[in-house]
């Protein structure tokens, strides 16, 4: 089914963000792994470029907190981070992970789950462009797009992931501090889905999103009482660290309603 279809047929899905990022060190093969095994139907993944232009799942700009490496990603190679040890700073039982290519991430979840990839904000610029079409084309060579959505802060960034090809499913995050309603800014990108924190999220937001028929989530919810606040609000999908306890309070929910 593709990740349209299946938006359409469920009422909820939990995301994993980074990968299970509370019981696995974020953004590895490792975290997708228990991600996939705590039965997320959608794995989120954030993506950085090397200095010879190699895509790889990783979340911040500098190298420092999440490998034993120091400094920017960006002005090291691919073998150099490569060789990088991306687990034990999390657990020493994982001192054999490393950072993962998008390719290598996305072979792990085809088939398995959807994927949900984050474009951090970048100045616009041509490198900027051809950064996230390379981007793009890795999912479409994955033969991944139908099961593949682009979330961003970067309106902009959305706007030209729609250039590329119109039927790419993308989600607008809300930039904090902005105060339009959802329907006004994914009409502004041309977003499907929209995405808040769980601090942002208001009955308006999520009524907005109701009158409009579109899809709302919020990140990062990670406990049974943040579960059930959400979904009594109406939101028809989370972002979480622990999709294993979610998913499990979600079930357990449904079969005593
Ligand atoms: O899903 C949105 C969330 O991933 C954004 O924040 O910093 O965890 O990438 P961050
Ligand atoms: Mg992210």
């Amino acid at each position: 089914m593709t990740l349209v279809e299946y938006v359409r047929s469920t009422p909820f899905i939990v995301c994993a963000h980074r990968g299970a990022s509370g019981i696995a060190p974020e953004n590895t093969l490792a975290s997708i792994q228990a991600a996939l095994d705590s039965g997320a139907m959608m794995v989120e993944l954030d993506v950085q470029v090397t200095r010879d232009n190699a895509l790889v799942v990783f979340h911040d700009d500098h190298l420092d907190r999440t490998t034993d490496g120091k400094g920017l990603i960006c002005d090291r190679t691919l073998d150099e981070v490569k060789s990088l040890d991306a687990g034990s700073w999390f657990d020493a039982k994982f001192n054999r992970e490393h950072v993962p290519t998008l390719a290598e991430a996305l072979l792990l979840v085809k088939g398995r789950a959807y994927v949900n990839i984050e474009i951090k904000p970048l100045i616009a610029s041509v490198e900027s462009a051809t950064n996230i079409y390379a981007i793009v084309q890795t999912v479409i060579d994955a033969q991944m797009s139908e099961y593949t959505v682009f979330a961003s802060f970067d309106h902009h960034a959305l706007l030209y992931i729609k250039s590329i090809d119109p039927h790419l499913n993308t989600i607008a995050l809300n930039v904090p501090n902005d105060q339009r309603l959802p329907h006004e800014v994914v009409r502004e990108c041309l977003a499907a889905g929209y995405g808040c924190s769980l601090e942002e999220l208001t009955i308006e937001r999520v009524e907005d999103c109701i009158e409009h028929h579109i899809p709302i989530g919020v990140y990062t919810v990670n406990t049974p009482t943040e579960l059930e606040y959400v979904l009594e609000l109406g939101v028809q999908g989370v972002v979480s660290n622990y999709p294993d306890v979610v998913t499990k309070h979600y079930l357990s929910l449904r079969h005593s309603s």
